[in-house]
């Protein structure tokens, strides 16, 4: 029997990249089993804010987040059919981006995002 420390399966999750979502109340959440998009990510951690309403499509932007600034260049910005999408959205700015677009990777360990729900 393992404890948690010394179980290679949490220690696995332990090393995976981290990402903090901000929900409108100022809650912050972070997770690090970052083995898929953030949008499933934040469903299977029942973040407040993100519903994934399409499954990750790119149809419905019910899981529509601000990246931080500092991010931006890492995570990169919407495709042709994302920013389509979000036009639509009233509270869309320069940051926004839609959680199921955004794959979590190494490379964006320590990710921060702000939820804005509909
Ligand atoms: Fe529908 Fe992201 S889950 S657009």
């Amino acid at each position: 029997m393992f404890s948690w420390n010394e179980n290679p399966q949490n220690e696995r999750i332990e090393n995976m990249a981290k990402v903090t979502f901000v929900t409108e109340s100022g809650e912050e959440i972070t997770e690090n089993d970052g083995t898929s998009n953030l949008m499933e990510i934040a469903r299977q951690n029942d973040v407040d804010g993100i519903i994934g309403a399409c499954g990750g499509v790119c149809s419905c932007a019910t899981c529509h987040v601000r990246v931080k600034s500092e991010w931006l260049e890492r995570v990169g910005r919407a495709g042709e059919d994302e920013q389509d999408l979000l036009e639509l959205e009233d509270r869309a700015d320069e940051r926004s981006r839609l959680s199921c677009q955004i794959e979590m990777t190494d490379e964006l360990d320590g990710l921060v995002v702000e939820v804005v729900p509909l």
